[in-house]
């Protein structure tokens, strides 16, 4: 076939395929994007972080769930099944750390994941995004060798099947006994419903039993079935057994979160013709933008607010909420939207400013903004100290700790690889710098602190516990942001919530119908009646990217 034939051919497809007015996404990252040659250098330093840490956690703390870093000790909270082992594996093959990968894979061989090593009860969600996200992110990066990462992965999750405990059951519970095999409360979140159809689907292919992505996303489905408090953006607490929500909370914060996040990562990864995710996904940021996007009244920084129970606006955020900024942009790339993918550049700019507002450089916990709307509900109102912070900073803080959470630097990798502004290079560069200077101790391992606005740490100050997210999550996507852009390219993979990457096939030319889903409700606040807020005007954004 000559050229000029195929040529031809292959825009007879395309018109046939997509007619000239159908809109089709680019790739998400910026084409022939390139890191500078100094950000070799950081991402030397971030592996050599890795391993530090995860020495240290070898050394006081091996085939536990956590390193405390202070006192040197190990400590079981994910069911003492090795956490920190399995939730680093993916790290570990990314950093090309062979010797830490192949030990662990030793280490998951002996696992016993058919009873809980503690007497606790097992969540659902934490065990699927850490253990079960784990192993088969592992399983993926290293060829597809290992099948004791799926053996294991499988027995696992045979038994986190028993969270849908009766035939009809369709929203799993959030917590049970893998002793009775039995549910130990009875509401879950939304988050804990709705973020395991990226894992459970990945094993139903590599197992071949359809029932795991069956039971997983029907939960999601369910969830989505419901009549929201506000269109697309479902409250947080539902009762499984009879498929109601318990409250009227929205928030993109800890809760609901990562149900949210899923619903486009799930329409990505799994291609799925059923435009329901992506859908419901575009009606829930639309539904955002509408009433819960805000303008701060000193420094004009972009949020998300939150509403209580009775509908009302409150104006608080959070380091977890912080996901949305990269969850936008991807998400809007994927929807060919830039409005969407400026608003999530804006939120993630804001988040950033919550760690270069502090002392330490570092970002905390809990936070909130002061809006022309604000102090008519649940709003913190400011003390002394808090005003003054806001009058400087656009934001005060309410929780000051940091717990080693990943969520501003994810976002900032995202934006990073989208746009290829180099001033994102710069924050995480200067991250590291916060992380090494504040957070490491004597053992090499690396502690939360109690206040990141307080420069001046004393052993008190710390939080003495490296959660497995630290392996997991900010230690990848830092080394990410400093490594060449094709290598785990966001084209080509999809990040589970604890930044566990999935390969994804190619993409479709653009993910959902283009509408929004069509209402369900009157869309009244159920508890109380009382009405919705009034429509507060759609801040203006600044043009960029
Ligand atoms: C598929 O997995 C489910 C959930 O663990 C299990 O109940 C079922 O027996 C499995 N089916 C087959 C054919 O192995
Ligand atoms: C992008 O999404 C927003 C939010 O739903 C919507 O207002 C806007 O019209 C969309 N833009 C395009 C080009 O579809
Ligand atoms: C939901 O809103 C109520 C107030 O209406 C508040 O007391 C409660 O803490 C909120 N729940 C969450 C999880 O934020």
């Amino acid at each position: 076939m000559t050229r000029l034939s195929a040529i031809t051919r292959g825009l007879a497809v395309l018109t046939i395929l997509f007619p000239f007015s159908a809109i089709v996404a680019g790739p998400v990252q910026k084409p022939s994007l390139e890191i500078p040659p100094s950000a070799l250098k950081h991402r030397d330093d971030v592996k050599n972080i890795f391993r530090e840490s995860y020495n240290a956690y070898r050394k006081f703390a091996f085939g536990h769930d956590d390193l405390l870093p202070v006192s040197r000790r190990p400590l079981d909270d994910r069911n003492g099944w090795g956490a920190s082992i399995v939730d680093g594996m993916a790290t570990m093959k990314i950093m090309g750390l062979d010797d830490f990968f192949n030990e662990a894979v030793d280490f998951v061989g002996k696992i016993d994941f058919s009873e809980s090593q503690t007497s606790d009860t097992v969540s659902i969600f934490e065990t699927t995004i850490r253990y079960l996200g784990g192993l088969l992110s592992a399983f993926e990066l290293s060829g597809k060798q290992h099948n004791i990462l799926v053996e294991k992965a499988k027995q696992l999750t045979d038994k986190m099947a028993f969270a849908w405990a009766t035939k009809d059951q369709t929203i799993p519970w959030g917590f049970i006994d893998f002793t009775t095999n039995t549910p130990t409360i009875a509401n879950t979140v939304i988050a804990e419903a709705g973020t395991l159809d990226l894992e459970w689907s990945r094993l139903s292919i590599y197992t071949g039993n359809d029932t795991y992505r069956r039971l997983a996303e029907g939960s999601v489905r369910t969830i989505a079935g419901l009549t929201d408090p506000l269109p697309g953006l479902a409250a947080q607490i539902i009762k499984p057994a009879t498929n109601e929500f318990a409250d009227n909370n929205i928030t993109w914060g800890g809760g609901s979160d990562s149900y949210f996040e899923y619903l486009i990562k799930y329409a990505r990864l799994t291609n799925t013709d059923d435009n329901l995710f992506a859908d419901t996904w575009h009606t829930a940021v639309d539904s955002s933008i509408k009433f819960l996007l805000r303008k701060s009244t000193v420094g004009n920084h972009l949020y998300l607010a939150e509403t209580d129970n009775y509908g009302k606006i409150v104006h608080a955020s959070s380091h977890l909420a912080c996901f949305h900024g990269g969850n936008w942009i991807l998400g809007g790339k994927l929807l060919n939207n830039k409005t969407i993918v400026n608003f999530g550049l804006e939120l993630a700019e804001a988040c950033w400013n919550t760690y270069a507002s502090t002392e330490t450089g570092i970002g905390p916990e809990n936070f909130e903004f002061i809006s022309d709307d604000s102090f008519q509900s649940s709003d913190t109102i400011p003390n002394r100290q808090q005003r003054e912070f806001y009058e400087k900073h656009g934001f005060f803080i309410t929780v000051a700790s940091y717990i080693l959470r990943p969520e501003v630097l994810e976002s900032n990798f995202y934006a990073w690889r989208v746009t290829g502004d180099t001033k994102y290079l710069d924050r995480a560069a200067s991250a590291i710098d916060s992380f090494k200077k504040f957070l490491q101790v004597d053992s090499g391992g690396f502690s939360g602190i109690n206040d990141v606005d307080d420069a001046n740490i004393q052993r008190g100050d710390r939080i003495d516990k490296t959660e497995s997210f630290w392996y997991a999550e900010v230690l990848k996507y830092l080394y990410l942001t400093f490594d060449d852009p094709d290598h785990i390219s966001l084209d080509k993979y999809v990040f589970n919530t604890e930044a566990q990457p999935f390969e994804a096939p190619p993409a479709k030319p653009v993910y959902g119908s283009g509408s929004l889903l069509p209402p369900k409700g009157p869309y009244v606040m159920k508890t109380g009646n009382v009405p919705l807020p009034a429509i507060s005007p759609i801040p203006t954004l600044s043009s960029g990217a």
